[in-house]
């Protein structure tokens, strides 16, 4: 079946308009490089570009749950396969591209994943990914059973933070986009918990979202600090004021305040909006199965 077309035949516009966009960040990097765009490294560029559209892609498969319940939007959930799928097919590139800069060389490539531990955690990463991409499709889900294929697909969560870390380790000095996934990851766990603590079909109230937003914001302010304190030894107390002004930029918990304010009011709309689309019939009994 074709990914555009919904489970009745017909073309979908949200799945048509993921699908195209899923496209364009790979596109742009394949139209860069003969236009020399990517700098005096093109694959060390290309690598770094279609790593970070890999991360995004992980995080973004993590908030369709939050935002098709926030938002009161079953059908969203149509697009989180697609968008993990996506995800798998960027990290293939991302390797293919960094064992291409390594010249093929496939012994020297191995003995880099053995002995660089920041290469160890993309590849098991890289292994998980493709575990989930290889039992993604209708066949695979009922085969495995709504219950055994959820409890697999749990993993998704332990690959966000080896992402995380591998982005972390190689990010070096400029660590302000690993350090607003980190706080990005807080809220998308602290709303799973929310949400499993939460009454049968009451969904997390609002303030519960509100609190979050504010703790994982703050919590990424201290985390910020931390980081520079314990690798470059900054004094915590110089840089937890730089999140009080905009002298040195957006900081990475602003970011994380303005993604909690759009989930905050995706919640207050979904409290008054009607449910609008349902999922697909397949899709619809393995949700119900797995509760996601
Ligand atoms: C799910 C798995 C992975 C994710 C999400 C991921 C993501 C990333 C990200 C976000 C960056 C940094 C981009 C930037 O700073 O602009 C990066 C850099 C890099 N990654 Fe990965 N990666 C993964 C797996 C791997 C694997 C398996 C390898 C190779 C064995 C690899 C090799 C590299 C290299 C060589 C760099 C650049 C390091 C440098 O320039 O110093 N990654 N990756």
């Amino acid at each position: 079946m074709y990914p555009w077309l919904d489970y009745g035949g017909r073309v979908s516009p949200l799945r048509l308009a993921v699908f195209v966009s899923l496209f364009l960040p790979a596109l742009y990097v394949m139209a860069a490089f003969p236009l020399g765009w990517l700098g005096s490294r093109p694959v060390t560029e290309a690598i770094h570009q279609i790593g970070l559209w890999t991360i995004r892609f992980i995080f973004l498969a993590l908030l369709i749950t939050p935002a098709r319940r926030l938002l009161n939007w079953p059908r969203l959930i149509d697009v989180r396969r697609m968008i993990g799928v996506a995800a798998f097919c960027y990290i293939v590139i991302h390797f293919t591209l960094y064992v291409a800069d390594e010249a093929f060389d496939l012994r020297e490539v191995a003995s880099e994943i053995i002995l660089r531990i920041y290469l160890t955690i993309g590849f098991v990463a890289l292994l998980g990914l493709a575990v989930l991409a290889a039992t993604s499709t209708d066949g695979m889900q009922r085969r495995m059973g709504a219950r055994r294929w959820q409890r697999l697909h749990r993993i998704v969560y332990g690959i966000g933070v080896l992402a995380l870390i591998h982005f972390f380790m190689q990010s070096k000095a400029n660590v302000w986009e690993p350090l607003w996934m980190a706080g990005l990851f807080l809220w998308l766990m602290g709303w799973r918990l929310l949400d499993w603590l939460a009454p049968r079909g009451r969904g997390v109230p609002l303030w519960q979202v509100a609190l979050l937003g504010v703790a994982a914001t703050v919590l990424t302010g201290l985390g910020e600090g931390a980081y520079y304190a314990i690798v470059i030894n900054a004094p915590l107390m110089r840089v937890l004021p730089t999140n009080f002004s905009l002298d040195i930029g957006v900081r990475p918990s602003w970011v994380v305040l303005g993604v909690s304010c759009v989930m905050l009011a995706a919640a207050a709309l979904g409290k008054w909006r009607p449910v609008s689309g349902r999922p697909s019939p397949a899709r619809n009994r393995a949700s119900a199965a797995r509760g996601a």
